[in-house]
């Protein structure tokens, strides 16, 4: 279990109204939902999620030993959400890599180490009297074995890994979800103020996917092309055969080796 006085107190500078550690949720991005009522801000941990979701509909298998948490927060302004699920695709690669893994980010925000799909990302936003929720959840697949997420199947053609099978020791969760925060604030903030090159640069600059071919599947329209930039609404460009410049903000994203 993780040691509570411990989350409390490396998370005493970070700007949350109210901290929820619990044994086990639905998802904590419901239970977000939920704390959130009457609040600006909120954290929610689960040592285990009963129904952990995934994007595009998937579950998420969220056993002991993961980290499991979301981030929710009420604003009036919301805008560019694309660029904010990117925000914390970057934030936990940073956090990984100050963590000594080498991190990597595939489009939008699935976070790989060699190939192995080890931590995602599903946020969700809710609109309410004048603001709207916005719920940002991480899964991190910290210290479990690799055979007990094997029955979740990762994206097309990505395996999933867990830190500590890549380690080969576990490790301490609550230094690497304090390291992920560290680097998520920094850039929510770059957010709220309309700053978006800070974010744009992190992502790019872990970025798996850029100056790659890529294929992307997103209800039901298929876009094949070379993946070229970000504009500045956090749409992914893709250059088509034709020459033509796609701009993709949801989907299904496959990495083609020619
Ligand atoms: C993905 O499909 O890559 C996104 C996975 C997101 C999982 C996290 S775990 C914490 C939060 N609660 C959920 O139910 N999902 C997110």
């Amino acid at each position: 279990m993780m040691d509570q006085a411990l989350v409390y107190e490396g998370l005493s500078g970070l700007s949350l109204e109210r901290i929820y550690v619990f044994p086990e949720v639905d998802s904590t991005n419901d239970e977000a939902k939920r704390r959130l009522q009457g609040r600006r801000s909120v954290l929610v941990l689960a040592e285990r999620q009963r129904r952990g979701r995934g994007r595009q509909g998937q579950r998420w298998e969220s056993p002991p030993g993961g980290l499991w948490f979301s981030l929710g927060f009420r604003e009036r302004n919301v805008k560019n959400i694309p660029l904010l699920s990117l925000l914390a695709g970057a934030a936990t690669a940073q956090g990984l890599r100050e963590s000594g893994f080498a991190a990597r980010i595939k489009w939008p925000n699935d976070i790989l180490i060699s190939d192995r799909k080890v931590a995602g990302i599903l946020v969700e936003m809710e609109a309410e009297g004048p603001g709207s929720s916005i719920v940002i959840g991480i899964g991190i697949n910290v210290n479990i074995a690799e055979e007990e997420l094997q029955k979740r199947l990762g994206p097309a053609g990505v395996q999933v890994g867990t830190l500590m099978a890549i380690a080969g020791h576990p490790l301490d969760r609550v230094a690497i979800l304090l390291q992920v925060l560290q680097r998520f604030f920094p850039l929510w903030r770059s957010w709220k103020e309309g700053r978006v090159e800070p974010i744009l640069q992190s992502w790019k600059g872990l970025s798996l996917t850029l100056n790659e071919r890529v294929l992307i599947i997103a209800a039901g329209r298929r876009i094949e092309g070379t993946a070229v930039g970000l504009d500045h609404n956090g749409a992914l460009l893709v250059r088509t055969a034709d020459g033509r410049l796609q701009r993709v903000t949801e989907g299904h994203l496959i990495h083609l080796v020619l």
